[in-house]
């Protein structure tokens, strides 16, 4: 057994009686679908039904949840390591107190981590299982390295498409892909599909069908509906105004939907449960496998 399994198992032991972090990685395989909008929209609406609720942006182009959320962070989640924050000092409050990690370059520099420091990393991250309920992690599209291991190692998988061609083709390509890797048929997953940008509910419906089809023949993957969001040009508008629109606009089409997707993602929870590994270990098998 490896220091860093130790460790793990160490945690596992001090948590046996507190439940993990539900952590669900938001992605697609197109870019600009809206992975960061509904990322932070399902956060004040999962917030609002009473969870404590961390954002993690994974992404590490366009800093685009910060300026939704209107905050800046003045660390990422490197400075746990390399300025030795702690949890409390990295996560930024935002609307509804909603928490917020940028990744930042954190991300890319856990290869360079020595064991200690793995350590020390994990050790601080437990203290993310205990403060929140849900931990989303917001990633970048496609088929890059970092964002197919965060969604390798996640139990909940949140894929984002849209009715655009390319985006329902990107998307497979991305299960494509992910199917092909060992470890991500070595666990319990649940892939669920969010439809945005549709006309009506049922070109999501549709959508869903055309996808969760050939998932199923040509994969054997198993796909989950989660509902649809409008295209509503109030979410452009909240934009704007750097909130979100299920703040800005209560009423909204797309507000209206997110609250209705949010609860779907609660009725789940009894079911996900069981295969949740809690933020700690994703970010465990993430280095471990850098690592090889
Ligand atoms: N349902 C919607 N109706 C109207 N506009 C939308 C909707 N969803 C997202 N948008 C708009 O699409 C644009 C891209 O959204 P967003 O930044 O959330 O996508 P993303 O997938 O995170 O992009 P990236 O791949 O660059 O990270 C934004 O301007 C956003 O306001
Ligand atoms: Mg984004």
């Amino acid at each position: 057994m490896d220091q860093a399994e130790r460790l793990r198992k160490m945690i596992s032991m001090q948590e046996s009686d507190q439940p993990l972090a539900r952590v669900i990685t938001v992605t697609s395989g197109k870019g600009g679908v809206g992975k960061s909008s509904v990322s932070v929209n399902l956060a004040i609406e999962l917030t609002k039904a009473g969870k404590r609720v961390v954002i993690l942006d994974a992404d590490f182009g366009l800093a685009n949840i910060e300026v939704m959320l209107g905050i800046r962070p003045q660390y990422n989640i490197g400075d746990l390591i390399y300025k030795d924050k702690t949890i409390e000092e990295i996560v930024t409050k935002g609307p509804l107190g909603i928490g917020f990690i940028s990744g930042g370059s954190g991300v890319q520099e856990l290869v360079n981590l020595d064991s200690n420091q793995v350590n020390q990393l994990i050790q601080k991250l437990s203290k993310l299982d205990s403060i929140a309920d849900v931990i989303i992690i917001d990633t970048g599209a496609g088929i890059s390295n970092t964002v197919l291991e965060f969604v390798l190692f996640s139990s909940e998988i949140l894929l984002v498409v849209t009715p655009e061609p390319t985006s329902i083709t990107d998307a497979y390509a991305l299960l494509k892909v992910l199917n092909r890797k060992k470890v991500f048929n070595e666990q319990e997953k649940t892939l669920s599909i969010l439809a945005n940008r549709v006309e009506n509910i049922n070109e999501g419906k549709e959508l869903f069908q055309k996808l969760s089809v050939v998932a199923d023949k040509f994969l054997n993957l198993k796909l989950n509906y989660l509902g649809c969001v409008p295209n509503d040009q109030l979410m452009q508008k909240a934009v704007l105004s750097q909130q979100p629109v299920t703040l800005a606009y209560p009423k909204a089409l797309a507000t209206e939907a997110f609250t209705s997707i949010s609860e779907g993602i609660l009725c789940q929870e009894t079911a996900v449960q069981k295969d949740n590994v809690g933020i700690t270990n994703v970010f465990l098998k993430l280095i471990r496998r850098r690592r090889k």
